[in-house]
């Protein structure tokens, strides 16, 4: 079994390790928004247990919350920030 993953951010491709959240991968690629409010504001993953909706991202065209996803290979994760 692999210890990384290969996944795609917003058409990039990035290896983060196995067993991850797709907020932390977010994170190790460098990523520090998931998407913007209203005002243009950046949001990011806050409470990291499905409280706070503010790590959705699409995830193979789904909207997801990103701290309850784990990664897979060859996710395609969608982010609007
Ligand atoms: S970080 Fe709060 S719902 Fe995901």
């Amino acid at each position: 079994m692999s210890s990384e993953v290969r996944l795609f951010i917003d058409g990039a491709e990035f290896r983060v390790p196995a067993g991850i959240s797709v907020a932390a991968a977010l994170r190790h690629a460098g990523y520090e928004a998931t998407r913007r409010a209203f005002d243009a504001s950046p949001r990011a993953a806050f409470c990291g247990m499905g409280v706070c909706f503010e790590c959705r991202v699409r995830i193979d065209g789904s909207e997801r919350l990103g701290c309850l996803e784990r990664v897979t290979d060859d996710m395609d994760i969608r982010c609007d920030a």
